[in-house]
């Protein structure tokens, strides 16, 4: 066990994870607006998409769009996923800084996801990696299906930190370790973190959390407990993957925010921003999202019961995968 931290740095996947698990294909402009609210918040990374097949992921095929008319601001980092190095160049001529590549401690959902094996997807980064470094660009990389798969069940902790070794061996900055479909426990966050101790670079490694099953809080305590400094956290708790069956909702960022804030951890972002931002993305998604403490703050609001129990009518989002 270490000692609290001082502060954690949140990673805002809403846009990205969140809305490529979206129904309603939004307009670009829609989610403009989204990622300028977002930038409102005080959160310094921000996935903006992805560069990945549009037959695969209609939902944000168009993310050069996105890339090319976001405003930059100082101090936001925007991320992109990309897959291959054909994703690579389409991030490269979109003008996106930062990038990240995604593999998993599990073959089949790594084919489901990627039509790749893993060590077919490590194939695929070298040129990404290698365009990166020639065009200054930062990379991320992800390891899902960490905990549990959907196609092959529990997942030994050693798969995922292997991969993350191979990451990092790579050139990547920062691995984020992915429950991605949301039935991690305490007792296997604690025994991912022991197998990772002395191989993984703390400092840059990442958890990325489904709330589920309603274990992402206390994941993160876990994680937390044993030294990770960097949570991915989805606003209203949007999101899923559209190849994992099963997957619900990421950790939402209010519920972390919330937390971080009750056990005076910085985070730098204002919780009450994060609500303005995820209020108007509801409207835009036409369902209601789940996060607790965004139901509870807007909740509080004025008027604000009124409009949930009207946006409710509204049609309901596409389910499983
Ligand atoms: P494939 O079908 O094997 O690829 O897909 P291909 O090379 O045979 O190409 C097929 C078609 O896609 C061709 O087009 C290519 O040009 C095109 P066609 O000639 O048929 O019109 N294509 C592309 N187009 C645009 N951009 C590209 C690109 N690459 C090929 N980059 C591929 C392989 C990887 C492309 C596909 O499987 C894919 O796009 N997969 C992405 C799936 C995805 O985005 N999943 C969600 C993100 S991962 C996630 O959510 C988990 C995470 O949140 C962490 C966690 O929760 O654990 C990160
Ligand atoms: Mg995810």
């Amino acid at each position: 066990m270490t000692a609290s931290p001082d502060s954690v740095r949140i990673v805002e996947v809403g846009p990205r994870d969140g809305l490529q698990n979206e129904a309603t294909v939004l307009p670009t402009e829609a989610k403009i607006v989204f990622l300028e609210k977002l930038a409102e918040t005080g959160l310094r990374e921000i996935e903006l998409g992805s560069f990945v097949s549009p037959h695969w992921v209609p939902q944000l095929s168009d993310s050069a769009e996105v890339a090319r008319r976001l405003p930059r601001r100082e101090g936001i980092r925007y991320t992109a996923l990309v897959p291959n190095e054909r994703g690579m160049w389409r991030a490269i001529e979109a003008g996106v800084e930062s990038v990240a590549v995604f593999t998993a401690a599990t073959e089949s959902f790594n084919r489901k996801n990627t039509n790749a094996g893993i060590e077919e997807s490590f194939d695929r980064f070298r040129p990404v990696l290698e365009l990166a470094a020639e065009h200054g660009i930062r990379v991320r990389g992800y390891v899902s299906t960490a905990f549990h798969c959907p196609f092959e069940g529990p997942v030994r902790a050693e798969e995922p930190v292997r991969v993350a070794e191979r990451l990092f061996r790579l050139g990547v900055e920062e691995v984020s370790i992915g429950d991605t479909i949301g039935m991690a426990t305490p007792p296997e966050v604690r025994a991912l973190c022991e197998t990772a101790a002395s191989r993984l670079d703390f400092a840059r490694l990442a958890f990325h959390f489904h709330d589920t099953r309603a274990t992402g809080l206390v994941n993160v305590m876990t994680a937390m407990e044993r030294g990770v400094r960097i949570f991915d956290a989805a606003a209203g708790g949007l999101g899923g993957c559209p190849y994992a069956p099963g997957a619900g909702g990421n950790l939402a960022t209010e519920d972390l925010v919330y937390l971080l804030d009750g056990l005076g951890i910085e985070s730098g972002v204002d919780l009450d921003r994060v609500v303005e931002a995820s209020i108007w993305i509801e409207e835009a998604v036409r369902h209601p999202l789940p996060s607790k403490v965004y139901i509870a703050t807007r909740a509080s609001r004025t008027g604000a019961g009124l409009d949930r129990r009207r946006s409710r009518d509204l049609p309901s989002r596409r389910t499983g995968s």
